[in-house]
């Protein structure tokens, strides 16, 4: 496929990367093996989307109710992105030819100093790529995020630079970490879920969701393709008529 077989495509689309568990189980094999091969899944999509003429996409890698899992499966999520910074580094030119801008949504507080050293420099590298930009959320919670997005502006509120009559929609969504992206046009979530589990919400709210059974390991570009064949039919109204 192309971008030009689709009569429209989603200027920004989210993607819950689940079921790696579930594979790996079904195969008799640790969860982590499930992660292992959801992180190739996710460097093909993400790959094709751009290839599509996708601008934005978001995948959920780790969510900061994540942290509850087992300290080994925390780890094993944790190594395979590290390993995903230093190959987006060390492979930078091959990177940069494919035009991949990296950012990250989260808490990076809360994340591995090096890890986060790593995340700052890739995010630099990257900064002036223009054909995609794929965001990865790690440490994300979207409550939290909003929350943080109210916090800064009650501070400046606080010390007079605001007025309360002047916060908007628009301005809580510029403190958000997709502050200067489009808001979500498509959702996909795989492997059977129908959840959002805190994942874009103040971004998704006029998303089109897009579910299927298929577990994340096993997803391909064409049910990437059947999700925009599925978003080129919605009649999406915005809550008009
Ligand atoms: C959800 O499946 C998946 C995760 C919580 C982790 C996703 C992480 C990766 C694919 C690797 C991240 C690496 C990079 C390079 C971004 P699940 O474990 O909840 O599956 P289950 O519902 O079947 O148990």
């Amino acid at each position: 496929m192309t971008g030009s077989d689709f009569s429209v495509l989603p200027r920004h689309v989210a993607v819950i990367m689940d079921g790696n568990g579930r594979w790996a189980k079904k195969r008799g094999l640790a969860r982590s093996e499930g992660h292992i091969e959801g992180a190739k899944t996710f460097r093909r999509i993400g790959e094709y989307a751009g290839n599509l003429g996708i601008k934005h996409i978001t995948f959920y890698a780790f969510s900061t109710e994540n942290w509850s899992r087992p300290e080994n499966e925390v780890n094993a999520i944790m190594h395979l992105f590290g390993d995903y910074l230093k190959e987006a580094l060390d492979r930078l030119d091959e990177n940069l030819k494919k035009g991949i801008r990296l950012r990250f949504l989260g808490d990076r507080t809360g994340i591995a100093p090096e890890l986060a050293n790593l995340m700052d420099t890739v995010e630099k590298y990257t900064e002036n790529m223009t054909k995609i930009n794929l965001n990865i959320a790690v440490n994300y919670g979207s409550q939290q995020e909003i929350t943080g997005a109210v916090q800064s502006i009650a501070e400046d509120v606080k010390a007079g630079l605001l007025q309360p009559g002047q916060i908007t929609p628009e301005l809580i969504a510029s403190r958000l970490y997709t502050g200067d992206q489009p808001p979500v046009d498509l959702m996909i979530r795989p492997s059977g879920e129908q959840r959002i589990s805190n994942f874009l919400l103040w971004q998704s709210a006029y998303a089109e969701f897009w579910y299927s059974d298929v577990l994340w390991p096993d997803f391909t570009e064409r049910d990437f393709d059947e999700a925009l064949r599925s978003y080129e039919k919605r009649n999406r109204r915005f809550g008009g008529v």
